[in-house]
């Protein structure tokens, strides 16, 4: 599965731009959350993802860098979010904030940053539909792919095969038509791209191309 990321779309032409995505064979819209704290910098609010929303025909993968991701889980539900992504990192009772998500009827996510062992999801395996592998830092657009997520994937899938979880693993950053059929072979379900997308000049190829991959 493909996930557009929309950071890296034209906010002034955002509806010609998730008019595209519609029209392609992504899955997901990816919709990154910016908090200023949880990372160095700030991307776009609520009323942008119910904006998005109003036009999208996919799902919405929101991908929450917030401190403290628990206190808006309720206003992303209104807004429109499938999936709800909190890191593990900035959610000090994350059992009960991914009860919380599910509790309101959307997929509950876990991000884990590039310092973060797989093994730290050990006891929540279960709790969780999603795990997304952060594979630059948090916080922008258009940074290289690290290298080392591939052994995390790999990890992972292991870890998830054998509690028989169907939960999903979903890269975050720096993806590509170089890397994608390699994070495919590792055990990545979602692949989440940003720059790729959206500087190539054909996007709706590449998003086929790395469907594809
Ligand atoms: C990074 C965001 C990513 C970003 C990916 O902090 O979480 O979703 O948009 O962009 P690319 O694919 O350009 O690395
Ligand atoms: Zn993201």
């Amino acid at each position: 599965m493909i996930a557009p990321s929309v950071l890296s779309a034209d906010f002034a032409n955002l509806q010609r731009d998730v008019e595209m995505i519609n029209a392609s064979e992504a899955a997901w819209f990816h919709v990154d959350i910016m908090d200023g704290v949880f990372v160095p910098n700030l991307s776009f609010g609520l009323p942008v993802v119910e904006a998005i929303h109003r036009h999208a025909t996919k799902p919405l993968d929101v991908h929450l860098m917030i401190v403290q991701p628990e206190r808006y889980i309720q206003e992303f539900k209104a807004a429109g979010a499938h999936v709800l992504t909190v890191h593990i990192e900035a959610s000090t009772h994350l059992h009960r904030t991914l009860q919380a998500i599910r509790a309101e009827g959307m997929l509950a996510g876990v991000a884990l940053n590039p310092h973060t062992p797989v093994s730290a999801v050990s006891e929540i395996l279960h709790d969780a539909d999603l795990f997304c592998l952060m594979s630059v830092n948090p916080g922008f657009g258009g940074q290289s792919f690290i290298p080392q997520t591939y052994e995390k994937v790999r990890q992972l899938r292991r870890m998830l095969d054998e509690a028989g979880s169907a939960a999903k693993i979903e890269i975050d950053g720096g993806v590509n038509a170089q890397n994608a059929a390699d994070l495919k072979a590792a055990g990545a379900d979602v692949l989440v791209a940003g720059n790729a997308v959206f500087k190539a000049p054909d996007p709706i190829g590449m998003i086929a191309q790395l469907h594809g991959a």
